[in-house]
């Protein structure tokens, strides 16, 4: 994508409109969106924008990310209308067709970054690519747009000190399936501007989601108690307490939870966990808290990361 609009970019820096001052820019509006990253989170966030009357460009490397991101949005439309239009299929595919209007893709995305008020980045956990990124857009993208990222756990901070703009840099981060989990983490740095965090805030009310506020301390709020919990469920299976199904049981009938810990795991994403786990582990090797798991080093390892490769801590057909 970096080869694909960088042939762009001087054309692109030097035809956009600056149209607001830095000293002028004060709450935005938030209405056309470039979500930069056609992942599972990407889509789902595109989804959820769109059904709430956003325009939203997704971009990705290629045709063939976003095809497939098209695809997942359009089936998961399909699970929601069945519910919210129960009785009205009609009604129901209109809406869909509504959505999937306010969406359009691009590996070259110039033009919509010319006239976004929020860029969005949800792409590989890798500080360096993210710098990049922002750095690069942070030429592009008009005065007022503000940056942020859906990082689960990379600092946005260190993101935000890539670009020109820290002030409107800020942490934006959704949780999975994002059409249904009601709450969007708004992280503010030391250097994001009150009137940034307030249109972040709107953004995520309009998009029908509870925001919260955190600051950006590794893994917000909900990663900082989430992680080290089904850790602790890792460990305790590991030590042949107890087995994983058991646990599982355990958290969902004993605790109401909709998951059990290795069930969630597997959800997440088991690379995902241990790429959290291994950064906060660096930070503080000494916490036993963040201590490493021998299973799910082997596991990531073997390859089985959970739903999506259809293997983890559980087996899944396809
Ligand atoms: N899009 C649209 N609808 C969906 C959907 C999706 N992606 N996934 C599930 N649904 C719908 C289903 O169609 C179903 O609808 P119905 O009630 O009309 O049949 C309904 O949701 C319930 O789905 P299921 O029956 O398949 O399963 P559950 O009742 O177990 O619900 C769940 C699924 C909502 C995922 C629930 O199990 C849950 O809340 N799990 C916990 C998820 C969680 O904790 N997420 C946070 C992870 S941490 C994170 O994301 C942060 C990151 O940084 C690591």
């Amino acid at each position: 994508m970096f080869r694909l609009v960088s042939s762009n970019m001087a054309f692109f820096t030097h035809h956009i409109k600056r149209s607001f001052s830095s000293s002028a820019v004060r709450n935005v509006v938030i209405k056309n969106v470039t979500i930069i990253g056609g992942g599972q989170m990407g889509a789902g966030i595109a989804q959820v924008a769109a059904s709430t009357g956003h325009s939203v460009t997704l971009v990705d490397m290629t045709d063939d990310i976003l095809k497939k991101a098209m695809k997942g949005i359009q089936s998961s439309l399909r699970r929601v209308v069945k519910k919210t239009f129960s009785g009205d299929p009609e009604s129901g595919d209109d809406f869909i067709q509504k959505v999937m209007q306010n969406v359009s893709t691009s590996t070259e995305p110039s033009a919509a970054i010319a006239t976004s008020d929020l860029i969005l980045e949800a792409i590989v956990e890798n500080m360096k690519i993210k710098q990049d990124l922002f750095g690069f857009l942070d030429k592009m993208a008009p005065e007022h747009t503000i940056f942020a990222s859906n990082t689960s756990s990379l600092p946005i901070s260190d993101i935000a000190s890539a670009t020109s703009r820290p002030d409107r840099c800020a942490g934006l981060h959704f949780f999975n399936p994002v059409p249904l989990m009601k709450l969007v983490e708004v992280v503010a740095t030391t250097s994001t501007s009150p009137e940034t965090s307030e249109s972040l805030l709107n953004f995520t009310k309009a998009l029908g989601k509870t925001p919260v506020c955190c600051k950006d301390t590794p893994g917000f709020i909900v990663n900082r108690l989430l992680v080290p919990y089904m850790m602790e469920a890792l460990r305790l299976h590991e030590r042949g307490h107890a087995s994983k199904e058991d646990i599982d049981t355990g958290m969902k009938l004993g605790a109401g939870y909709p998951m059990g810990p290795f069930e969630l795991s597997d959800y997440v994403g088991l690379d995902t966990i241990k790429f959290i786990m291994d950064g906060w582990s660096k930070k503080e090797p000494d916490n036993p808290i963040f201590a490493p798991s021998q299973l799910l080093n082997k596991l990531v390892a073997e390859g089985k990361l959970g739903k999506k490769t259809l293997e983890g801590f559980y087996k899944y057909n396809k």
